[in-house]
């Protein structure tokens, strides 16, 4: 039997990831959420804003700084109410790419944060259909409520139109942009005041309690009093209420409005996250469910970063814990390699002004030192032979053929290419018709990363040229001759990935509609598992 300290401590963790399109706040939010977890004194530190030095204490960061890694911001675990939370940074701008919607199958909840001047964007779009494969509860936060933005309920009516989610407003805006009062929140009858210019700080915030006191229509003005609560019956009339086991299905979302530039309306997000969203989960491995609370430790690994300073070639393999309790100099099985390794530096994620945690529990990850044996979907355990499933590859969206200055150095450059590939740095493609060697990305700076570790760890010179493919399919088939016919059919448009699989490439969407028409029997997968 597990002891009670053991439950409490998986029980109070909650290990979530920001989704967004760029500029929408991300990173404004996370320095918020870091104030409020008190691992910065004060915000604007995150990412090298005008870095106060608060924020880089650890071993880790030493590290960092000597070899060159970026990782700070990684994940970041902090204290909120009686919960630790681990906050995993999904990457967003040009250093988006496929570990962004990895980082998405290693977390029990997600943040949607939207630009209420914008709406629903495109990346937000794609990144809550990755959410999807495993129907992860998702809170919203409506950002940049001191601008001009769209209406409210206009707002929340577009995304449960666009993606398929019931909005249950939690809190609701008075006013926006210049005249942005404050929110109203629905369930505790309070409206709190915003006051402007007070964004770095945690701010004593005004309470007016219940939507008819007249002390509302004396702070916020009458016309936006009245406004409020005209909304605020439009909301009840035709809103859905906040329901709890909706959210842990990721069928209904609770809506926060604010500002993380004005850091307003965090702290009520932050409070839902810490009552609602699911402490660690249980999780599927081939063989079996594994909980979070059994005493073995295991895990898997989501990601893993390279170190780009061509003197370390040491690598970063971030494990989500998924059950148990890990303790510095505890040795732990590599599942597909058959071999113990004992673990006595993996790095733990505590921000801020903190001494480097030596234990950690499922629902926290940690990160250990790889000479390149670890890949991505790699279990490990205390001894079971277990699998984890869930943690696939996601089909490019980006191609280029790529080719060597030296044109004798083939084979070291299709080594380096499926071991970064197994690592997730990218994707490899070979057509079953030529030697073409196919690379795929789902973000732009993954090529740049490729080429560059090509040169310092495999001594390979290589550059790219256009190819016409522009999205790709994992393939397979209960019926041999179907798979046996396409490949003979068209074999300019089957390739072989980085581990074997038959994958179609096809040159734009109408082929790949038609292709799908065309071979029914087969089925063509945006996913595949490790
Ligand atoms: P991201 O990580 O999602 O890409 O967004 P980020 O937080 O970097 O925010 C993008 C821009 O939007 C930044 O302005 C930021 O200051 C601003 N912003 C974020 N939240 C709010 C908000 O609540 N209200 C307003 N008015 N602006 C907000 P920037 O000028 O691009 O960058 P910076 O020079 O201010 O850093």
């Amino acid at each position: 039997m597990a002891d009670a300290e053991f439950l409490k401590e998986i029980n109070k963790r909650r290990t979530f990831a920001i989704i967004s399109h760029p500029d929408a706040g991300k990173t404004t939010i996370t320095e918020k959420v870091l104030l409020y977890g008190r691992a910065i004194q004060r915000a604007g530190t995150v990412k090298g804003r005008g870095a106060n030095g608060s924020f880089a204490k650890s071993d880790w960061m030493q590290m960092e700084k000597d070899r060159g890694i970026s990782v700070t911001t990684s994940v970041m675990q902090f204290p909120y109410n009686d919960c630790l939370i681990n906050l995993l940074d999904t990457p967003g701008h040009e250093d988006f790419s496929e570990d962004t919607y990895r980082v998405l199958t290693a977390v029990d909840s997600c943040l949607m944060v939207i630009d209420a001047a914008k709406g629903v964007e495109e990346r937000t779009r794609k990144l809550m259909e990755v959410t999807r494969l495993r129907d992860t509860p998702i809170l919203t936060f409506m950002n940049k409520m001191d601008r001009e933005t769209r209406d409210p309920l206009e707002l929340m009516d577009e995304v449960e139109k666009e993606l398929s989610i019931v909005c249950a407003p939690i809190t609701f805006p008075i006013g926006c942009g210049k005249s942005f009062k404050g929110v109203y929140h629905i369930y505790r009858d309070e409206t709190y005041l915003y006051k402007s210019g007070q964004g770095d700080i945690i701010q004593e915030v005004v309470t007016v309690k219940g939507l008819d006191n007249p002390e509302l229509d004396a702070a916020v003005g009458e016309d936006l009093a009245s406004i409020l609560r005209d909304n605020i019956e439009l909301v009840k009339a035709g809103s859905a209420e906040f329901d709890e086991e909706a959210f842990l299905k990721g069928e209904l979302t609770p809506v926060f409005f604010g500002t993380a530039l004005g850091n307003f309306g965090v702290d009520h997000m932050l409070n839902g996250l810490t009552a609602w969203a699911p402490a660690p989960l249980a999780r599927n491995a081939e063989s079996r469910q594994v909980e979070p609370t059994e005493e073995n430790l295991s895990g898997f690994v989501f990601k893993i970063q390279a170190n780009m300073d061509p003197k370390h070639r040491d690598r970063i393999a971030f494990v989500r814990l998924v059950s148990g309790k890990y303790e510095k100099g505890m040795k732990l099985h590599h599942v597909r390699i058959g071999k113990d390794v004992n673990i006595s530096d993996a790095v733990t994620f505590m921000a801020g002004d903190r001494e480097q945690a030596e234990e950690a529990y499922a629902g926290d990850i940690i990160g250990l030192h790889n000479h390149g044996t670890i890949q991505i979907g790699d279990t490990f355990t205390k001894g079971e032979d277990l699998k984890f499933t869930g943690i696939p590859n996601f089909a490019p969206e980006l191609f280029k053929r790529i080719r060597l200055k030296d044109p004798l150095k083939q084979k070291a450059l299709l080594k380096g290419l499926v071991q970064l590939s197994e690592e997730g740095a990218v994707q490899v493609f070979r057509p079953l018709i030529n030697n073409d060697l196919i690379v795929g990305a789902v973000g732009v700076l993954q090529f740049d990363v490729v080429v560059s570790r090509l040169k310092n760890e495999y001594n390979v010179e290589a550059v790219y040229e256009p190819v016409n493919v522009t999205t790709a399919r994992w393939i397979e088939s209960d019926d041999p001759a179907a798979l046996e016919e396409i490949q003979r059919k068209v074999p300019q448009n089957v390739a072989l990935d980085g581990g074997d699989n038959l994958t179609y490439i096809a040159p734009n969407m109408v082929n790949l509609n038609l292709t799908m028409e065309r071979y029914p029997k087969i089925k063509f997968n945006t996913t595949r598992e490790h």
